[in-house]
């Protein structure tokens, strides 16, 4: 009889195999320089575990390579040009080829991905795209594959680092204006940062994660979005009066059988997971019955750190360890959801106007959870928080109290997101 130690099959290792992996990239600007650095100084460690060398086979510019000779020569092609032209037909023409692909291209993913999800499908290509989503943080990957069997009910993250740095510094007394121009001293912000600060770039990266969330597809112009330049920094302050912080937080969520997706400021209470994340950082929670919550967080942007999430992509291809895009399952998209609100008001310091604020707020079902009155003067400010309250709602009621001249400027709200997880 043999022993254990001789009925023992040999430890499995890498298939060998000399054939290097060939990469063609498109694109060599912050990402892809990057990218070709990260690919040579990691090659040989992948080539180890995984037993194909990655090889850099061509690199197109505008101003060098060609796509065609790329595509030919590559087993796997990545997009790091960005914008929807060329980088669209590009990734079209390669998935028609058969050829296994990588973008971390947002803008694309989020207005074109159905195309680009059927074609890949009909072709049984691979397109894998986790740098497109909240930075270096692995969140694609762990819907597509760790949560792929559990029901997600909700996704809030902050998934814009440029935003995200801004909020940070006017909590601690900054005005918008300094806060930007600090983010731009320091790189976390374009020239012209107006998809940022316009919750636009945010809408894109949260129109992909609810389409892998619950499979329904869901374009850019799906999510209603707000961005942060409409805010004040008094306040930041009077909501940490109330014990809340102010990020920029992206929802998608069931509700009501169908599904919404969009981008506010929200305040947040101080036991939220998301409450604590600062700086250009990014961070996501998925909320499931079966899971409670679970937060990643970590970089929102750089070309180094990007390009390890796209390199990541590159082996994950490698290992056969993708699979070709799931097909579609429509839900509908509910616009009128139900947000606990801030409530800011500058008002004529006499009596009855607080009753009155009250009277119309309570005839649209709007009630008070917390509220903070201040004499100004001749004038009083009274910030409130509700409770949960249709949208509409609300709308309706502030259009009432815009009709009273007792207000002294325009009412200001913020949603505020309640949960707290312990
Ligand atoms: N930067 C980040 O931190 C970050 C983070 C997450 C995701 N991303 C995404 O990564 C992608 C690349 O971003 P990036 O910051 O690396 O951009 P980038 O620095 O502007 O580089 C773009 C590259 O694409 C090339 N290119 C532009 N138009 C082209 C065309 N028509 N044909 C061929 N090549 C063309 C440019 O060539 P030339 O050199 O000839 O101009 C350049 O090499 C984008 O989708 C972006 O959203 C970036």
């Amino acid at each position: 009889m043999p022993s254990r130690e001789q009925s023992r099959p040999a430890a499995p290792g890498p298939p060998r195999s000399a054939a290097p992996f060939k990469v063609g990239l498109l694109g060599f600007g912050t990402v892809g320089s990057a990218f070709a650095t990260l690919l040579e100084e990691r090659a040989g460690e992948i080539e180890r575990f995984n037993g194909r060398r990655p090889l850099l086979s061509g690199v197109l510019t505008r101003t060098r390579g060609n796509f065609d000779q790329i595509l030919s020569e590559a087993d796997l092609l990545v997009e790091l040009i960005g914008g929807i032209e060329p980088a669209r037909e590009y990734l079209l023409r390669a998935i028609r080829a058969g050829k296994d692909v990588v973008s971390a291209n947002k803008q694309l993913l989020s207005q074109h991905g159905e195309e680009l999800f059927e074609t890949a499908r009909e072709h049984g290509v691979r397109l894998r795209f986790e740098a497109a989503v909240a930075g270096v943080v692995p969140v694609v990957r762990v819907l597509e594959e760790s949560l792929s069997a559990t029901p997600i009910e909700r996704i809030h993250g902050i998934v814009n680092g440029t935003t995200n740095f801004i909020l940070t510094e006017m909590a601690q007394g900054s005005s918008y204006a300094e806060a930007l121009a600090d983010a731009q001293r320091r790189g976390y912000a374009e020239g012209d940062p107006s998809d940022d600060v316009s919750g636009r770039d945010a809408a894109a990266k949260m129109a992909i994660l609810a389409r892998l969330a619950f499979g329904s597809p869901v374009h850019l112009d799906d999510v209603r979005y707000e961005g942060i330049e409409h805010l004040h920094a008094d306040d930041l302050q009077y909501a940490r009066e109330l014990g809340l912080g102010l990020k920029l937080i992206g929802t998608a969520e069931r509700r009501d059988g169908g599904l919404s997706v969009r981008v506010h400021p929200a305040f947040l209470y101080a036991g939220h997971p998301l409450a604590s994340v600062g700086g250009p950082f990014n961070a996501v929670t998925v909320e499931s019955e079966a899971i409670t919550e679970i937060t990643m967080s970590g970089p929102g942007a750089g070309g180094r750190q990007t390009a390890s999430a796209v390199l990541g992509d590159v082996v994950s291809v490698m290992t056969g360890g993708a699979r070709p895009p799931a097909p579609p399952l429509a839900l509908p998209l509910i616009e009128d959801v139900a947000n606990a609100f801030y409530l800011h008001l500058d008002v004529v310091d006499r009596p009855g106007v607080l009753a009155t604020v009250m009277q119309v707020l309570g005839e649209q079902g709007v009630s008070i959870k917390s509220v903070v009155q201040r004499g100004m003067g001749e004038n009083a400010r009274l910030v409130m928080v509700t409770h949960p309250i249709l949208e509409s709602s609300l709308r309706v009621a502030i259009e009432r109290l815009g009709g009273f001249d007792f207000l002294r400027s325009t009412p200001r709200t913020i949603r505020v997101i309640e949960e707290e997880f312990t």
